[in-house]
């Protein structure tokens, strides 16, 4: 584990640690308030994140940033960050191999930024921060609470994009997160 971020980000520059190095353009690290009170992980870069070196910055991510606008929620205000930082070919889902690789450089993100509030963006996030048993639909919007950090499952962004229901649930969720954020 590294005690600052010039030393993590340096550690994964030229990373080979996975398959996923072969093809991709860039890493996606992560970006955001290094000292923010809440955190957001998603899944892993896509062609747009690929191709630009920032989370989050395709359809699903301007969706989730209506999403923020919507509650008065702002991305400056919050740190995110996804399992895997190298994008898997065709949008397919990282694999377990990929996850495990790259898990203890989100580890030491999670380490430096030090949220009181982790949101978990779909499936893969889940499954890989809090165990194969969880399933987003029964999980999403639940407080799950491990080791001293609030855990908030909900949809993905890009699931947003094909079911409209979804749209008013993630909302529902980050106005929880909100909620508990302001009583902090
Ligand atoms: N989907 C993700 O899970 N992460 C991104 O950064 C972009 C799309």
């Amino acid at each position: 584990m590294y005690e600052t971020w010039e030393e993590l980000e340096k550690s994964i520059e030229n990373c080979n640690k996975c398959k996923l190095c072969k093809t991709r353009q860039n890493i996606v690290f992560g970006t955001g308030n290094k000292n923010a009170k809440l955190m957001l992980i998603g899944e892993g870069p896509g062609a747009d994140e690929d191709r630009l070196g920032e989370p989050f910055v395709g359809r699903a991510g301007k969706l989730m940033d209506l999403a923020f606008e919507a509650i008065g929620l702002k991305r400056e205000e919050v740190y995110i960050a996804n399992i895997v930082k190298c994008r898997p070919p065709a949008n397919r889902n990282p694999e377990d191999d990929e996850a495990m690789a790259c898990m203890n450089y989100l580890r030491n993100q999670v380490i430096l930024v030090k949220p009181e509030i982790i949101v978990l963006l779909g499936s893969v996030a889940l499954k890989n921060i809090l165990g194969k048993e969880y399933g987003i639909t029964a999980s999403r919007g639940k407080w799950i609470e491990k080791k001293g950090i609030k855990y908030m499952p909900t949809w993905h962004p890009a699931a947003l994009l094909r079911d409209e229901t979804k749209k008013i649930e993630f909302i529902k969720d980050l106005k929880l997160v909100l909620e508990e954020l302001n009583k902090q």
